[in-house]
């Protein structure tokens, strides 16, 4: 296992997780939103409002490609990585992928007071944020659930235990 793929909807824990798990197997550890922010030198909300979420895809894109160089390493990609692209079968080629699947009410919770850097979390106030998440959500989990792996109420311990073949 060169390169594990942490997936899933924002608030699903992918980077706390990743971090967690790359100590605990002596991998490293990249987020790929963090990378975009360095690359385009702004955060995320910025990207979205000056260049638009095209465009973010494209920069996303060519993140996800530089992470061939990345080796033993668990790579926290963006909730909506999978979704764009080829890039579902680009991953599933290069590593082992795992969803981190989570309920709309626990990501609606999770993310309640973090929606200020997420773009896509912006909805209309007549629509709570969890029936916001629970649509998105339903217009992804058909992709997310192409992960080799799928985690739910995910913990460090049950990911080493799936990726030891016990899980
Ligand atoms: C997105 C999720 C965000 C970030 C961007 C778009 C999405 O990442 O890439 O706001 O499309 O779900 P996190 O899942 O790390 O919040």
């Amino acid at each position: 296992m060169n390169r594990i793929y942490l997936i899933g909807f924002m608030g699903a824990g992918k980077s706390t997780l990743g971090r967690e798990l790359a100590a605990s197997m002596g991998y490293a550890f990249l987020d790929m939103d963090e990378l975009i922010c360095r690359q385009a030198g702004r955060p995320v909300s910025d990207i979205f409002a000056e260049n638009g979420e095209s465009f973010f895809r494209i920069l996303e894109r060519e993140i996800l490609h530089q992470t061939i160089l990345a080796h033993h390493t668990i790579i926290a990609c963006g909730g909506g990585t999978p979704c764009y692209a080829d890039n579902m079968d680009w991953m599933k080629r290069r590593g082992v992928v795992i969803w981190l699947q989570e309920e709309a009410s626990v990501l609606a919770y999770r993310l309640s007071n973090e929606q200020a850097g997420r773009p896509l979390l912006k909805h209309d106030e007549n629509s709570t944020l969890e029936d916001h998440i629970r649509i998105l959500l339903s217009q992804r989990e058909s992709i997310y659930a192409r992960a080799h792996f799928t985690l739910s109420n995910a913990s460090p311990d049950k990911a080493l235990r799936l990726l030891k073949g016990n899980g």
